[in-house]
């Protein structure tokens, strides 16, 4: 699977996001991560569908929406109306996740299934065979900045394993901490969507930032 580069909106400045959105374009990334917070999953607080449908007239690059919400699938409709290309939901916030993916899948978004660092893989098995792509959380979701958890890479390695034995065909992707330093084993370990948010937005320019990501994965 290719790799994909998904910079984190999350650590870009709330006030200009065309701007911002278009920086991002001209790094030549393939998605934007957009970080979706509704003070309940986690403490923190972002912003809602409606914000994505702005943000949506200024970019044509893959919209990645991590929903962090409590009983995401109340807000299938409204982010696919959004123009939001991925819906990716934690199963620590339903108790009807299969369904809540079909609905996603119905509304012709990618379905992503999501978990945190205290959940084990087994909670993916029975979506494994529905959903687009896997996120595996590589800090506890709510913040950016954050210290990477290698832990995690066990996995990583386990849903790619699964996904070759069974023949299903999602992405991997990793989200928090992800840096030059930490991006490779991350690849090794079978993922192929890396989310960057203060590594990315530290640097002044954002595109020689993303390719040192890039020299990362290929060194
Ligand atoms: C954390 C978010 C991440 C965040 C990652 O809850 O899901 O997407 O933006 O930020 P960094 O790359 O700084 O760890
Ligand atoms: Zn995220």
């Amino acid at each position: 699977m290719s790799y994909k580069i998904a910079p984190s909106i999350l650590a870009a400045d709330y006030a200009n996001f065309a701007a911002e959105l278009q920086r991002i374009d001209a790094t030549g990334a393939e998605y934007v991560h957009i970080d979706i917070m509704d003070g309940q999953f986690v403490p923190n607080i972002s912003f809602g569908a409606d914000v994505v449908a702005s943000m949506r007239k200024h970019s044509k690059l893959v919209f990645d929406c991590h929903l962090m919400v409590v009983n995401p699938e109340r807000y299938v409709e409204a982010f696919a109306q959004a123009g939001a290309d991925i819906m990716t939901i934690h199963v620590e916030a339903t108790n009807h996740v299969h369904g809540a993916l079909q609905k996603i899948k119905a509304a012709g978004m990618k379905a992503g299934v999501v978990i945190n660092p205290g959940t084990p893989i087994e909670a993916l098995s029975p979506v494994l065979a529905l959903v687009d792509h896997v996120l595996i959380m590589t800090v506890n979701p709510g913040f950016g900045g954050q210290a990477f958890l290698p832990e995690m890479l066990e996995k990583v390695a386990a849903v790619a394993k699964i996904r070759d034995e069974k023949g299903y065909c999602y992405d991997i992707e990793v989200d928090g901490g992800v840096d030059d330093q930490t991006i490779k084993a991350c690849a090794d370990a079978g993922a192929n969507v890396f989310v960057a948010g203060s590594y990315l937005f530290k640097a002044n320019d954002l595109t020689a930032q993303v390719q040192t990501l890039r020299d990362a994965l290929n060194d």
